[in-house]
């Protein structure tokens, strides 16, 4: 049998735009100005990818690391009835992004025959005691993997978490055993991380040094946790290939990643919608859209522009999930503050349904539902609030993917990973960097006593604004 071409993602982003969207962009506008503005952002990007430092772009092709991480996943993980991956940030929402979309809720609660005797996978990015303690009360030590994932080796959560399940991991096995139960994805060369495995030859996997944390889904950070539970990470990397592809074009109206940046930059500087939701009508793309949001504003909120000007700029990403928040989110994107853009996402088919069954014929409050199914409700409610929204004069657009697969995951993670750059580019700012939260890590590192961290001189809270 020929193999099924590959399900491209798409984007209609018609209520945007004029005359269909009251005050929508005119499509001369988009064809003139917003054309031009793209196309020198485009050759911004262009010039940067040439120096080397999108590494982000280049990780759909590397294949020796792939194979590295698929390698690991294959052997000695296979062990292991439990793989945990400790890391945050980028470090960690991208695993969770991949596990709930491939994996689908309930994974971990499944049989391991249910699980094709793969392993069950958490991912802790926050050293929360309660979560910690949960999770050591749950799995059996004895028989789980912890990846400890940090690109700098030295962020504070996730070395704390290390410690304390390297504890763990020695009662359970004994010290001789208990770097056996460690895999580190850390830097290729530096690093408290990297020294420590290299000391006790822990397996490890790198980030490349050009790929930054919330740009490293598709290294090992994220293939390995998705390799390790029998995700196709090849089809997610050709995903991620194939997308990139359509958006290498400087054309405006070709390139997808480019569509997005340029009109969510334009509603936010010309229109002043300056909120960006992501809102998934899947359960499953719930972690995406807060993966989104780490991506969008860790990249965009920046206080100077690339000539070092005081500018603070920064769209807010709010992640969102259709149906739920219909009842919750939508009545303020409606009516309230006209400072929204909406950003759907439509899952074409949501594979096995739920049909709903006709009963009650008699009841016309519910009877209309008989027959449809529950993907076919979810749809429709995201199409009606998206006219909803623009019969309201309130702009949205929507992707498209026609069925949740590792191809679609990896399609949708390279269209916002360049969006972003594209976005960076458009607002003038370095969307690699964030300088802006160092000064919170110093003075944490002062209060806990780190060598060499002064210990920070804080402000007493005034008395009388306590109560
Ligand atoms: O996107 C980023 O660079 C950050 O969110 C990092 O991923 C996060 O701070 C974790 O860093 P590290 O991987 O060094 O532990």
């Amino acid at each position: 049998m020929a193999d099924r071409p590959m399900d491209m993602i798409r984007l209609d982003f018609d209520n945007l735009m004029a005359p269909g969207l009251s005050g929508g962009v005119e499509a001369d506008e988009f064809a003139g100005g917003m054309a031009e503005a793209f196309g020198r952002a485009h050759a911004h990007v262009e010039a940067q990818r040439a120096t080397g430092v999108l590494g982000f772009l280049d990780l759909p092709y590397a294949q020796e690391s792939g194979q590295q991480a698929q390698k690991l996943a294959d052997g000695f993980a296979q062990w292991f009835e439990d793989v945990v991956v400790l890391g945050i940030g980028g470090s960690g929402l991208g695993a969770k992004a991949v596990r709930d979309a491939l994996l689908g809720p309930y994974w971990n609660d499944r049989s391991a025959d249910g699980r094709d005797e793969y392993p069950r996978l958490h991912v802790i990015d926050n050293p929360d005691p309660d979560t910690m303690l949960g999770l050591l009360q749950r799995v059996d030590v004895a028989k789980t993997l912890f990846n400890v994932v940090s690109k700098s080796g030295a962020t504070a959560e996730t070395m704390a978490q290390y410690l304390v399940v390297r504890d763990a991991v020695e009662r359970a096995v004994g010290a001789e055993h208990a770097r056996g139960h460690f895999l580190f994805t850390t830097d290729p060369v530096g690093g408290a991380l990297r020294r420590i495995g290299d000391a006790e030859g822990i397996p490890m996997l790198a980030v490349p040094p050009n790929v930054g944390g919330r740009f490293s889904v598709l290294s090992a950070v994220g293939v390995f946790p998705a390799a390790v539970c029998g995700i196709d990470t090849g089809e997610l990397l050709a995903g991620a290939a194939a997308m990139a592809e359509r958006c290498r074009s400087g054309r405006l109206a070709e390139n997808p990643a480019g569509v997005l940046a340029t009109l969510l930059h334009d509603a936010e500087r010309a229109q002043g919608r300056s909120v960006h939701v992501l809102m998934p009508y899947s359960d499953r793309l719930r972690s995406v859209a807060l993966w989104f949001q780490q991506l969008w504003a860790e990249s965009l909120g920046k206080a100077k522009n690339l000539d070092g000007v005081l500018t603070p700029t920064g769209p807010t990403p709010v992640p969102a999930l259709g149906a739920s928040d219909q009842h919750s989110f939508l009545q303020l994107m409606m009516e309230g503050p006209d400072d929204k853009v909406v950003l759907f996402i439509e899952v074409e088919d949501h594979g096995p349904d739920a049909v709903i069954p006709k009963r009650h014929p008699e009841m016309s409050e519910f009877a209309y539902l008989g027959g449809h199914s529950l993907g076919e409700l979810m749809n429709t409610e995201r199409r009606a609030t998206a006219e909803a929204l623009r019969q309201q004069g309130r702009p949205n657009a929507t992707l498209y993917v026609p069925r949740i697969t590792p191809a679609t995951l990896g399609q949708l993670f390279m269209l916002w990973q360049i969006a972003t750059v594209y976005a960076g580019a458009l607002y003038r700012v370095d969307p690699l960097d964030q300088p802006g939260v160092e000064l919170s890590k110093k003075l944490t590192y002062g209060l806990m006593g780190r060598v060499g961290a002064p210990r920070p001189a804080m402000r007493e809270p005034d008395p009388r604004w306590r109560i």
